[in-house]
């Protein structure tokens, strides 16, 4: 309490500037399943709208919000199937009722398609703003009964038949969203492909940085060993003047390093920040994507930085692929302020940039699935600054006293016992996910249900089986699709 007191009282001195980042907590600004690469130019379809109740769990609430949809009729022939896209974490893209994998099957098997936003991302603003009491109404159990009515609704609107079949897409957050779905609501969604989704809430996300590391790994022994050196040299450089200065200087640091007391939060931010460069780069390696300035910087461009001894010691070659990132983003340089972090996610106005989702996400972190990736378990690799404690002080600073640890084991324990977790009984379902995706952790990567298999991808990051097919891919990507394909076509024989 009394740590949110000062904090709040800092908050009114400090400076305002942009402190906001491109890759926070694992998810990629706008979201973490990305554009998908256009092979030409298209007429991209208009926004539409659907009426959707505020509180689907309160009958007695009549208030009603907009919500945001695309649809795309080019593909449906007469008999078809509807086919619909799950927003995540970020605006929907109508770039994906052109192109993509599931705009492949749609071809395929004359699919009508929809993709629905969810709620209080992109343009679905369901209350005038984002403060704390608004938000009760942001949750993954509320944006499932969105898709249901949506379902109803459109099957009204449309007309389609009794007895017409949905399939469920989504990726990432939305890719555990589509199995429950297919779950909770059987009689309105036939089937569906589940992307990277992370099915087991946990609170200390320890195995992303793990995998980080391992996914560094297949490019060398030595790439894992120079991060490793580099955050040795930061520790020693933090602990006196000259160091600090030549921190402040090699990594382009927005303002000078004040390693006292009041400031060690910093500090964790500032490796948190390093560290998520690798995150960004590992969890989108080589996909298919567009909607990332830094698409085209790999494990391979980083790790032959990093192994480069000509650039110089570790620290520097560390410096070297973080100006390189930087660049690529278009920052002038790097804010590892957390008082100014903290405050651009506490407003609560849709216009701020926080709103694109980054307040929102953090939301249902701390309230649904916590996913915090920690250092903890690779402490020599990227620091031992980030524990858990340092995420839920986040949560706390952020939403206020009650977002505490005590909250987060509850709302875990909550979400695994309302969906299932890794027990998830259910049917139709496809779980795809790629081996060097540190999501994949806590996804379904070896299901022993055959009416729900799980593909396991050798080599391919988060989504990949999602974004149009490339000549680069590698056979086993391009198995994985095909094999949902068919899966997709058994499904829609069957009537289970
Ligand atoms: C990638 O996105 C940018 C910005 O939206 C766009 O200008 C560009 O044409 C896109 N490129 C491809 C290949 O889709
Ligand atoms: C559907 O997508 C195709 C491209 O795949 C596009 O040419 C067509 O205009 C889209 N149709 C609608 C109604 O948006
Ligand atoms: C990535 O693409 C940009 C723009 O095309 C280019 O300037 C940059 O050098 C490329 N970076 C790498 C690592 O290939
Ligand atoms: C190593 O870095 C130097 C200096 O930036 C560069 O000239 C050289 O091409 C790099 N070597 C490799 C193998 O990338
Ligand atoms: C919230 O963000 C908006 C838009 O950037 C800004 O005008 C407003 O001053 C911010 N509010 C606070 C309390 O910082
Ligand atoms: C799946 O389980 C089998 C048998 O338990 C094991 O051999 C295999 O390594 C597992 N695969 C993955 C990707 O974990
Ligand atoms: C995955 O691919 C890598 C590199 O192509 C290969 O060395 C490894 O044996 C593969 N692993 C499996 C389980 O197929």
């Amino acid at each position: 309490m009394q740590t949110f007191l000062i904090l709040l009282a800092l908050l009114g001195l400090a400076n305002t500037g942009i402190a906001w980042r491109h890759f926070l907590r694992g998810r990629a600004k706008h979201g973490n399943l990305g554009e998908p690469v256009l092979s030409k130019k298209y007429e991209l379809p208009n926004d539409q709208w659907f009426e959707q109740f505020l509180d689907h769990f309160n009958p007695t609430d009549a208030r009603t919000w907009q919500q945001r949809y695309f649809v795309n009729s080019s593909y449906f022939k007469k008999g078809g199937p509807v086919f619909l896209m799950i927003g995540g974490e970020g605006t929907a893209s109508a770039k994906w009722m052109v192109e993509g994998q599931w705009i492949e099957y749609a071809k395929q098997f004359g699919a009508l398609c929809f993709q629905l936003e969810h709620r209080f991302y992109g343009k679905s603003h369901p209350t005038s703003d984002l403060s704390i009491k608004n938000m009760v109404y942001l949750s993954s159990e509320q944006a499932l009964a969105d898709l249901a009515y949506f379902i109803e609704g459109m099957n009204r609107l449309y007309q389609i038949p009794a007895g017409t079949k949905w399939i469920a897409f989504g990726g990432s957050y939305p890719g555990s969203l589509a199995a429950w779905l297919r779950a909770k609501y059987p009689h309105l969604v036939h089937g569906a492909m589940s992307a990277s989704g992370p099915l087991l809430a946990q609170i200390d996300f320890q195995q992303y940085y793990v995998i980080v590391e391992k996914a560094l790994r297949t490019h060398s022994d030595a790439c894992v060993k120079t991060v490793e050196a580099a955050n040795n040299q930061i520790h020693i450089m933090l602990r006196h003047r000259i160091g600090q200065e030549g921190l402040k200087k090699k990594f382009n640091l927005c303002e000078p390093i004040d390693p006292g007391h009041t400031k060690t939060r910093d500090i964790a931010n500032l490796y948190e920040n390093l560290a998520s460069n690798f995150a960004d780069v590992v969890q989108y390696n080589k996909d298919n994507r567009n909607s990332s300035k830094t698409s085209n910087i790999t494990i391979d461009t980083i790790c032959d930085i990093l192994t480069n001894e000509t650039i110089g010691v570790p620290v520097d070659r560390l410096a070297e692929m973080n100006n390189l990132i930087m660049k690529a983003n278009g920052d002038k340089c790097l804010d590892f302020s957390y008082i100014k972090m903290i405050k651009e996610l506490r407003n609560v106005t849709w216009n701020n940039e926080a709103a694109e989702g980054g307040r929102q996400w953090m939301y249902q972190t701390c309230t649904e699935f916590g996913f915090f990736q920690t250092s903890t378990a690779r402490p020599n690799l990227f620091s031992e600054t980030f524990p858990v404690e340092f995420f839920i002080q986040q949560c706390t600073d952020i939403f206020g006293p009650r977002y505490n640890i005590n909250l987060l084991e509850a709302a875990v324990e909550r979400t695994n016992t309302l969906y299932g977790a890794l027990q998830l009984d259910v049917s139709n379902v496809v779980f795809v996910h790629g081996s060097i995706d540190p999501w994949h952790a806590l996804g379904m990567i070896n299901s022993t249900n055959p009416q729900a298999p799980s593909i396991y991808i050798n080599g391919t990051a988060h989504c990949a089986n999602m974004y149009p097919p490339s000549k680069e891919d590698p056979p086993q990507l391009t198995q994985a699709r095909e094999e949902v394909g068919r899966l997709i076509g058994e499904w829609l024989k069957n009537s289970l």
